[in-house]
């Protein structure tokens, strides 16, 4: 990659994002297109995200993405959102147009874009979303605008739950919403009658986490996903896998989001069989001698 006065800046907003795959997965990309853009991580602290995004138009970069912890606190300093930011209240794509900031969701539509891959289809579909935080509200509305028969929010915190399915009969009164805990009896009946079970929560990310559902509850019936990616296989794939269902893991999502948000930011068509690559070997080498 040759960086110019003339190439365009993309970057990531996140604290921390050392860990993000997005500079990784897009490089590649900019590269494999003969593009002149490069993407560049910006670690930037809570308590300095509206200096740092009110900045970005000055400094002349063509967009961003954002990551945790900073979805929901940049969106007052945006001029304009899309819909589906006004019904999640979060933002992961922003793209930089006559000095406009203007904010997107791309993590549902790359949530159920990963799921087709997997030739799964959420319409008419039972789901169990377990999770109730920023990533559970993207796969919640959109699984209810892609027609889901039911969906069943689990949160530990129950009032999360709730807001979420509050929020979402707002946008879309008919959609059939329900709320319970994490608790083995409360769950116990409900994966009885659903189809596909999403983890939206963070129960994973460390090795040696457990399953946020006890194995004996998984058969084989279910397609199973967890929107974590890294580590790869966490206990709930472990089981699922032992359990002869169908399952996932998040790098799809990863993808398809990069994916969405790509086209946003350059107009052209991502090439994502190079960006799984790219995404699949930074996973191995980041797994490697684990
Ligand atoms: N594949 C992708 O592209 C992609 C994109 C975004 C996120 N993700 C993954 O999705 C997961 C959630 O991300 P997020 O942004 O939604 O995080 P978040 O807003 O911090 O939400 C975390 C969720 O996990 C629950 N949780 C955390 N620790 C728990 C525990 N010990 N027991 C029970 N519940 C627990 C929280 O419950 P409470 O509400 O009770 O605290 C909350 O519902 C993460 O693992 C993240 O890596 C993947």
């Amino acid at each position: 990659m040759k960086i110019t006065g003339k190439t365009r800046i993309i970057g990531i907003i996140g604290w921390p994002v050392k860990h993000s795959l997005s500079p990784i997965m897009h490089n590649a990309a900019f590269e494999h297109l003969g593009l002149d853009f490069c993407y560049v991580p910006f670690a930037v602290k809570e308590d300095h995200v509206e200096k740092a995004v009110k900045g970005i138009p000055a400094l002349n970069i063509s967009g961003f993405n954002v990551t945790i912890p900073h979805k929901e606190s940049v969106i007052p300093f945006l001029s304009e959102t899309s819909e589906e930011v006004k019904m999640i209240g979060a933002v992961n794509t922003i793209k930089i147009m006559d000095n406009k900031l203007i904010g997107y969701n791309t993590d549902g539509p790359g949530f159920i874009a990963s799921l087709k891959e997997a030739g799964i289809s959420i319409k008419n579909h039972s789901l169990l979303i377990l999770g109730a935080g920023g990533a559970a509200k993207a796969v919640v509305f959109q699984s209810a605008i892609e027609g889901a028969r039911e969906i069943i929010i689990a949160n530990r915190t129950i009032q999360k739950a709730i807001s979420i399915k509050n929020q979402t009969e707002k946008y879309l009164p008919s959609v059939n919403l329900k709320t319970t805990g994490i608790g083995y009896d409360e769950l116990k009946d409900i994966i009885g009658r659903v189809d596909i079970i999403v983890n939206a929560t963070s129960i994973g990310l460390k090795s040696g986490d457990p399953s946020p559902i006890p194995n004996e509850l998984i058969n084989k019936r279910l397609f199973v996903c967890d929107l974590i990616y890294n580590p790869p296989e966490t206990s709930l794939i472990k089981y699922a896998k032992a359990s002869g269902c169908k399952f996932m893991n998040g790098t799809g999502m990863l993808l398809h989001q990069g994916v969405i948000a790509f086209k946003i930011f350059t107009g052209s068509e991502a090439p994502i069989e190079v960006m799984r690559k790219s995404l699949e070997d930074a996973l191995k080498n980041l797994n490697r001698g684990k």
